[in-house]
């Protein structure tokens, strides 16, 4: 079987566990070793990314082994992305041919592809992520898919265990809708909702009613919870907060108002004030703020906690590069 990173639900606890272990030994050693020398990574990108984007290339250059970048439309053929279709507009490749020549020349894809936010069920059954995988002869990494961004799950979870350890099971964690000028995927709250579970903190989930996540998912989660574990949703955001130890804020648009730009602007205007302030961070028991980055100042969260030094949204970026490395070993199958 191709050892593909596509889904934090395709491992199990210990599975996860073990390569954030790596990650810890890894970063412990500030490790540049060629254990992956000749091999090559090649991340197509048909969105922006900083994070993404530079903590694979350095990732894998320090591992001895090499990354290329593609980004459709921009040096590279711009890639149809629709299936069964005639090809007479501006697209002149399409995006079957491009993987498969892809993965003929690198020892694994990584692939970054957002919703496209005109159907819910497309976008919650990662159909570009999902068709590519089909054709995807090599190990292929989800660099954040419509519904999901494991990788940013593993970084964000290697900073909650270093936060907390073993003491994580009497921990809360918050993740909070924010608001935001745009409305957004659900991929990083899905996956942050389901690695908090994996990790057996306490989770509750703060969003405005309309902002809910996929109803399934949240089912799937509840039935994964550890004998204790609380899970909890409220759509009365000082109410979350109160008693958190993490405050995890995130803009997305939810499952009510999907597609449906008017609905979707209008509940963000009349929630700019859940931005996560000074005054919120007071109900939580001195919590933690994380953020996957980028982040709007003064929009999802203030300058004040930003600045804090209760964000540790700087720490958790720098885990997605040694939390990458232990993936990117593990798909390569090489230990230390
Ligand atoms: N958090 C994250 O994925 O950042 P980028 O979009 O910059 O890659």
């Amino acid at each position: 079987m191709i050892p593909h990173f596509k889904s934090l639900s395709h491992f199990n606890r210990e599975e996860l566990h073990h390569m954030l272990d790596l990650a810890d030994r890894l970063k412990a050693l500030d490790f540049r070793e060629p254990l992956a020398a000749g091999k090559v990574l090649i991340n197509l990108f048909f969105n922006d990314s900083l994070r993404t984007r530079t903590s694979f290339e350095i990732a894998a250059r320090h591992l001895g082994a090499s990354a290329v970048t593609v980004s459709p439309g921009k040096g590279t053929w711009d890639l149809e992305t629709e299936f069964g279709i005639v090809m007479d507009g501006g697209k002149p490749e399409h995006v079957k041919e491009a993987i498969q020549v892809l993965a003929r020349y690198g020892d694994a894809i990584g692939v970054r592809a957002f919703p496209e936010f005109q159907y819910y069920e497309d976008d919650r059954d990662e159909r570009l992520f999902t068709a590519i995988g089909q054709v995807c002869e090599k190990p292929l990494i989800n660099l954040e898919s419509s519904f999901q961004h494991p990788c940013q799950a593993m970084a964000d979870w290697m900073t909650l265990r270093e936060l907390f350890g073993s003491d994580i099971k009497n921990k809360t964690f918050v993740l909070s809708w924010a608001p935001h000028p745009k409305a957004l995927p659900m991929a990083v709250p899905n996956s942050a909702l389901e690695m908090a579970v994996l990790s057996g903190i306490n989770v509750k989930l703060a969003c405005p009613e309309p902002m809910l996540l996929d109803p399934d998912l949240i089912t799937r989660l509840k039935g994964n919870l550890l004998p204790g574990q609380q899970f909890e949703i409220s759509h009365d955001q000082d109410q979350a907060l109160d008693g958190a130890d993490v405050v995890y804020a995130k803009a997305w648009s939810g499952r009510q108002v999907y597609s449906n730009p008017n609905a979707d602007l209008a509940v963000r205007r009349s929630h700019a004030d859940w931005q996560i302030t000074t005054k919120k961070m007071q109900k939580t028991r001195q919590a933690k703020f994380m953020h996957c980055l980028p982040v709007r100042r003064n929009v999802v969260v203030s300058d004040a906690v930003l600045d804090s030094p209760n964000a540790i949204h700087i720490q958790e970026a720098e885990n997605r590069l040694h939390a990458q490395k232990a993936i990117l070993m593990s798909i390569w199958n090489l230990s230390l």
